[in-house]
């Protein structure tokens, strides 16, 4: 029997996820499955959340969230154990380690960093200096071959290749190094307010994003807002990046190409192209909607399923971190 090939990802519970969080992460992950070659293990990464400050009770609120929409996007636990990062001790022991193998130097050039640093200019706190040293440690506990990440997480799947091949050298083979997976079909979605930028929950404007849980008169509202130019050709081009991201959407959500949605609406002005995106999007995520509220009112459900998932998460990280110990010379307790 050939190996599988080991998967994790994560995601932050930080707030409410985007349209372009599912159709860049969630809905890859949920199409992976269906391919017999992977093992995933889906992370929520609750420890990453608190490197920025957040309410308590909006922390609690944002993980069940995050885990209701997970399996309602389609991720079948029973195939992908879901966890919680803070279930699973190992993270934070292996973290330790690591940092200890990490120069303050490699960790100063991380963009996130230095982008994060503006943004909370008062509260640069340790933890967000050592975010990749954590992030490193969930993916090489899990001696994970591939791990799907958008293109703002690449420096730090380096680090970690980085940090992997140190202790490596330093204590003989023991991490496996993990490559990015950057997947065929998940185009990146920008703002609807400024195509020029990632649509991000962060956006000031409430109408550059749309959300998974956005009402239908919402959703409909949020893409008739959206900035697109003077002309009325649906097609891509120079200047015309705000119809060009609709039709990334419109292409994400229907499965049809670039080309196709060029010709289906030749003639046809924006205010009809952008009725059929709104439709579109409101139909994709009816069914996710749906299942999101049937499971947040079966809270027990819930709780079965993080805690099956941290179990066998747990069992896979203490192995690692066991090694770990015993390579860096610790007693065995
Ligand atoms: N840092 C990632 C993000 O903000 C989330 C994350 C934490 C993650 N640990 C991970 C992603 C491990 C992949 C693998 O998007």
């Amino acid at each position: 029997m050939s190996e599988k090939k080991r998967i994790l990802s994560g995601i932050q519970p930080s707030g409410a996820l985007t349209l372009g969080n599912y159709v860049g992460a969630l809905r890859n992950w949920v199409e992976l499955q269906t391919e017999d070659e992977y093992e995933a293990f889906y992370m929520l990464a609750d420890l990453h959340t608190i490197t920025v400050r957040q309410e308590a009770k909006n922390l609690r609120k944002n993980s069940m969230d995050l885990l209701a929409l997970f399996l309602a996007a389609g991720i079948d636990p029973e195939k992908s154990p879901i966890f919680f990062q803070s279930h699973v001790p190992a993270h934070v022991e292996l973290s330790w380690v690591l940092s200890c193998n990490t120069y303050m130097g490699e960790l100063s050039r991380m963009t996130q960093f230095k982008d994060k640093c503006q943004k909370h200019a008062d509260n640069i706190n340790a933890g967000l200096f050592t975010y990749p040293v954590l992030m490193a440690a969930d993916i090489l506990l899990y001696q994970a071959d591939l791990v799907p990440v958008g293109h703002d997480q690449k420096q730090h799947l380096e680090i970690t290749r980085d940090i992997a091949k140190r202790f490596n050298n330093a204590y003989s083979e023991t991490f496996k190094l993990p490559e990015p997976y950057i997947p065929k079909v998940g185009a990146r979605i920008m703002s609807l307010q400024d195509p020029t930028s990632k649509m991000s929950k962060s956006d000031p404007n409430e109408n550059g994003y749309i959300l998974l849980l956005d009402t239908p008169d919402a959703i409909v509202r949020k893409i008739k807002r959206a900035v697109t130019d003077s002309g009325s050709d649906v097609r891509r081009g120079e200047g015309k990046e705000g119809v060009e991201n609709l039709m990334s959407i419109f292409s994400a959500v229907t499965g049809k190409t670039m080309d196709e949605i060029e010709a289906e609406f030749d003639g046809k002005g924006y205010g009809d192209f952008k009725s059929a995106v709104a439709e579109a999007v409101v139909e994709e995520l009816r069914p996710i909607q749906e299942k999101y509220n049937e499971l947040m009112s079966n809270r027990d459900y819930l709780q079965q399923v993080y805690r099956q998932g941290a179990q066998i998460a747990n069992r896979v990280a203490m192995k690692t971190v066991s090694k770990v110990y015993r390579k860096v010379g610790f007693i065995q307790p």
